[in-house]
């Protein structure tokens, strides 16, 4: 096994320990991955996030095809579908934390911006968020639907679901993730209020000092 591969095993163990510390990971919901040279490093399906045993992490190849330790989850393909669409990135996180996932629910929501530019971290962070509409966990065609999301945007919500968050490292991922999973507690809290969202001009000064 390669020194990046062993890096890798232990950074997912750290990483869903610490989500599920924050109270952002239950149960057996959510996945982590991290892109290696020759496939993916996935947690197994039905695992618990904060109890993760770095020998048995799935890897498959960038086909899906089963390579090594337990049974993938059941979004592996998912996971792989989101490097394909962005291949600068190299780790993707999926959870079902509770304001992401209850603005997810939300009848009347724009699909196409579905949390508004309240922050700058949030703008800076996260971006354009695209939701998806309702698939069952695991099923092909939300792989097929992620595929077609604009690669410009890192962040998506799949509806009555969850975010699916990838970034430039793990450590990106989790930032990106956290500062939606807040964004949406924030936006539940305005209640639908009037809110003043950044301008034009503060997004494009967000933009020009931090480009993405
Ligand atoms: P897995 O246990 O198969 O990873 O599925 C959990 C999940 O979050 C489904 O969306």
């Amino acid at each position: 096994m390669t020194p990046e591969e062993i890096t890798a095993r232990e950074q997912i163990v750290i990483a869903g320990a610490a989500l599920t510390a924050r109270g952002l990971a239950h149960g057996t919901a959510g996945n982590i991955s991290i892109r290696l040279d020759d496939g993916i490093l996935v947690t197994p399906t039905n695992s618990s996030l904060g109890t993760l045993d770095a020998a048995r992490l799935t890897k498959l190849d960038f086909n899906g095809t089963y390579v090594s330790g337990d049974l993938p989850s059941k979004e592996g393909f998912m996971h792989l579908a989101s490097y394909q669409r962005r291949p600068q990135d190299s780790a993707v996180v999926h959870l079902h934390c509770s304001h992401s996932v209850a603005v997810s629910s939300l009848a009347d929501i724009d699909a196409d911006n579905p949390i508004p530019p309240i922050t700058p971290y949030f703008v800076m962070r996260v971006g354009k968020v695209q939701m998806l509409p309702y698939f069952r966990p695991g099923d092909r065609a939300l792989a097929d639907a992620i595929a077609s999301v604009d690669p410009a945007r890192h962040a998506v919500l799949l509806a009555n679901h969850g975010p699916v968050v990838s970034g430039h490292s793990l450590n990106n991922s989790i930032a990106a993730i956290e500062e939606l999973e807040e964004t949406a507690k924030l936006f539940l809290l305005l209640g639908g209020r009037a809110v003043r969202t950044l301008n034009a001009d503060q997004l494009a000064d967000l933009a020009h000092h931090f480009p993405s």
